[in-house]
């Protein structure tokens, strides 16, 4: 029998195997005969896998003993605690994703080896290629770390032009060719500030705090604030609540965030003097539903599939209202949706479960 350790080894989805600083194998989770087979080891990569096998004999491809050469470099002069990356074996089609991880092999501090750890990782990738919705939750977390990323980088700078800007304003009294450009690098600053706010709550989203309550409630919240918007493009409003009220489980806050979003682009998309309605109504199921009409031109059939886009905007804004709202919606187990055409206008429709 096997010491325990061996037989973990053994038993791990994946090739465990050392090297010793001459790129001497020392150790290997797997007979080599087994290596390729459909087990959940991946092979080698070139096969032939001994113990005392130098690995530049025993892989094959020249990229892949290139990439090891680079991982090896990088682990040797510390500038990583590990190197990884992944590269594909087989056809096209019927080919392997692999995923190599590599990580130094110490003894007492001092360095004797490295281990390497080759998985399969074919079917997560065939995950993400597909619509489905854990692919569409990966690619979201991704977009989210690089916009809270960006958000980072940015807010220094932005803080260090305005401050520049009002020491100039400052020291420069009386000019006002200087006075009207530094006001507008202030609002250009002010305007960038709230994209770094926006991409900051994308990237890190405030958790729902969630409460019984009556979305139509949320709803007079934010008309009244947005009166003077909508009356300064003499919109009118015809509104109908939801009979009898109707109580789901809401962060009443975020999903104010929501209302403004879909209100902010029903104005903006509405002609002046034209018509908003706004009818909510309880469901037979139970759910709440809102929709919200607007006049206007109808979304063209290309830009329609693409209004949900992070960033995508057709009025040089930052695009980021409705992802950002769906997200809230369906965080309620909700769902958020547009429809539009030429004979019936724009409607935002939100469907909320009840408490
Ligand atoms: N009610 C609407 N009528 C017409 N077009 C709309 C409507 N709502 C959204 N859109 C279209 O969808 C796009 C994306 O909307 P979204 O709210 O995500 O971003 P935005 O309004 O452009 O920018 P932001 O909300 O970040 O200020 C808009 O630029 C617009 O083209
Ligand atoms: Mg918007």
């Amino acid at each position: 029998m096997k010491p325990l350790e061996r037989r973990v080894l053994d038993a791990l989805p994946a090739t465990v195997f050392a090297v010793d600083l001459d790129g001497r194998i020392t150790l290997l989770n797997r007979s080599p005969s087994r290596f390729g087979q459909q087990d959940g080891a991946p092979p080698l990569p070139g096969g032939g896998a001994a113990i005392g096998a130098s690995i530049w004999e025993t892989i094959g491809d020249a990229g892949v003993k290139d990439q090891v050469r680079q991982a090896l470099a990088t682990l040797s002069e510390g500038r990583a605690p590990t190197a990884s990356w992944e590269f594909d074996v087989g056809s096209a089609g019927a080919g392997r994703t692999l995923l190599v991880q590599a990580s130094v092999l110490e003894d007492s501090r001092a360095l004797v080896g490295y281990v390497f750890v080759v998985s399969d990782t074919t079917t997560r990738h065939k995950e993400s290629d597909m619509p489905a919705r854990h692919g569409h939750k990966r690619r979201s977390e991704a977009i989210g770390d690089v916009s809270a990323g960006v958000a980072q980088e940015l807010r220094s700078p932005l803080f260090g032009i305005s401050s520049a800007a009002q020491l100039l304003r400052f020291r420069v009294k009386d000019d006002p060719i200087v006075e009207k450009n530094v006001g507008r690098i202030l609002r250009e600053v002010e305007r960038l500030n709230s994209v770094v706010a926006a991409l900051l709550e994308y990237g890190r989203p405030t958790p729902l705090q969630l409460q019984p309550g009556d979305p139509d409630v949320v709803w007079d919240g934010v008309l009244e604030k947005q009166r003077g918007s909508m009356e300064s493009r003499v919109l009118h409003l015809d509104r109908a609540r939801a009979e009898p009220p109707v109580s789901c489980s809401i962060d009443a806050q975020q999903l104010a965030e929501v209302f403004l979003n879909v209100l902010g682009n029903a104005v903006d998309a509405a002609p002046e003097g034209g018509k908003l309605s706004l009818k909510s109504s309880l469901a037979p199921d139970g759910t709440w539903h809102c929709r919200l009409h607007n006049d206007g031109p109808a979304i063209p059939t290309d830009v329609l599939p693409r209004v949900f886009e992070l960033f995508f905007s057709t009025k040089g804004a930052t695009g980021i209202g409705l992802s950002l709202s769906r997200r809230i919606v369906e965080g309620h187990g909700g769902t958020l949706s547009l429809e539009s055409t030429p004979a019936q206008g724009t409607a935002a429709t939100i469907v909320l479960p009840p408490a």
